[in-house]
């Protein structure tokens, strides 16, 4: 069997990313355009108004799930039920929906709540997992059949985002069957993202100058479009298609020269980029978990946490938009949020943080 690294590099050069596999069933043979009743657990972050917008542009009819805090005043139009996914479900009772898509679920308890209630109001359950229920990242092909949840640990003692979310895919699971269709995004990125993790490296390109890029320029990384993700979920729900799926982008292999590179086009700042040693700057405390999240080292359990499979996904009708479009719609999106918002990003380093690690990088 070829791994991932093998795959890609022999993909790329023939053009043969999209190879189908087994799972998922296309239940109809014709899709549904428009015209379903689609309830969103959520809906008013980061991925909910873009899934909204396209579900409704796309003629679908949407009903929103939340407490009503975040983003009170989108979709003034649409039909909101106000509840906590805690302890008060009730605005869902005697309804009915083809569909329901849950962005906005993180336990088992939260997760089994909801199934419990819509599984006979609704044919198909979407929940947004994510890429951080696979635990060791060293497999050869790191598809969706990859160890999940710890493996050293009793399950009664699970805990953290990514053991939660592995037991709240297995809720989603058990109430719905075959109905089930969960997905594994890496960091997603695009205008709107309050990570920010993508978003510094557009706002730092763009204010050019020497850049301190963490690790290797063949570091590898992946990430998905926010409107990607949302047009491939809408796909998914309109032609039935059920299963679990790696939903990564890009759609072909990247490196953090690549993405540097891939941003700096859409720029016409001079800038120069300077790779400095992850371990280096582990050991004054800037780490992946930390100011430099967004990739990790390729190395330990993160072997191939880059080379996350994602054929399954792309079978089934994932696409992705250009680096160059995903980098100029999150700058032009960054320049329309406040002074204070575009100064205190959430991920990345200061100007001045980086300036005098560069100088250390450079004196040692
Ligand atoms: N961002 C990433 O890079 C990334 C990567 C992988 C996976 N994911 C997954 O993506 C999902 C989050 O996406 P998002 O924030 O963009 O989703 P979203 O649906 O756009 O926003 C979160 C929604 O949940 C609602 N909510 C929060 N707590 C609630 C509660 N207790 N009861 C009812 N509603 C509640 C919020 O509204 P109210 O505050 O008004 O209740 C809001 O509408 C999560 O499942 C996360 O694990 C994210």
């Amino acid at each position: 069997m070829s791994t991932r690294r093998e795959f890609l590099g022999a993909s790329i050069g023939a053009g043969l990313i999209g190879v189908t596999t087994t799972a998922g069933v296309l239940a109809q043979s014709a899709s549904r355009s428009g015209g379903m009743d689609i309830l969103i657990l959520g809906g008013t972050g980061f991925i909910g108004p873009h899934l909204v917008t396209h579900a409704m542009a796309r003629g679908h009819n949407i009903t929103l799930f939340n407490r009503g805090r975040t983003n009170t005043h989108l979709f003034p139009d649409v039909d909101k039920l106000v509840g906590d996914r805690n302890n008060d479900l009730s605005a869902l009772e005697g309804r009915r929906w083809d569909a329901v898509i849950d962005n906005s679920g993180y336990t088992p308890q939260q997760v089994g709540m909801s199934v419990e209630l819509l599984k006979d109001a609704c044919d198909q359950y979407l929940f947004t997992s994510t890429r951080s229920v696979y635990t060791d990242f060293t497999q050869d092909v790191m598809d969706e059949d990859a160890p999940v949840g710890p493996k050293d640990i009793p399950e009664s003692a699970w805990a953290g985002y990514g053991p939660n979310k592995v037991l709240a895919e297995r809720a989603v699971q058990a109430g719905f069957g075959a109905r089930t269709l969960i997905s594994r995004p890496p960091v997603i990125v695009g205008p709107g993202d309050r990570s920010d993790r993508f978003t510094y490296w557009v706002d730092r390109i763009d204010d050019g100058g020497d850049i301190l890029v963490q690790g290797e320029p063949t570091d590898p990384l992946q990430f998905i479009d926010v409107r990607d993700l949302s047009e491939f979920y809408v796909h998914l729900l309109e032609n039935s298609i059920t299963g679990i799926y790696n939903t990564e982008g890009p759609g072909s292999a990247l490196n953090t020269v690549g993405l540097v590179h891939g941003i700096k086009a859409i720029t016409s700042t001079p800038s120069t980029f300077h790779w400095v040693d992850w371990d280096f700057l582990i050991d004054l405390g800037e780490t992946p978990q930390g100011t430099l999240a967004f990739w990790q080292p390729p190395r330990g359990r993160y072997l191939n946490y880059g080379f996350t499979d994602n054929r399954r996904a792309i079978a089934k009708g994932l696409k992705f938009r250009p680096l160059a479009v995903i980098a100029k719609d999150t700058l032009d999106w960054h320049r329309t949020r406040t002074a204070a918002q575009q100064e205190q990003l959430r991920a990345g380093l200061s100007r001045e943080r980086e300036a005098e690690l560069l100088r250390q990088w450079q004196n040692r």
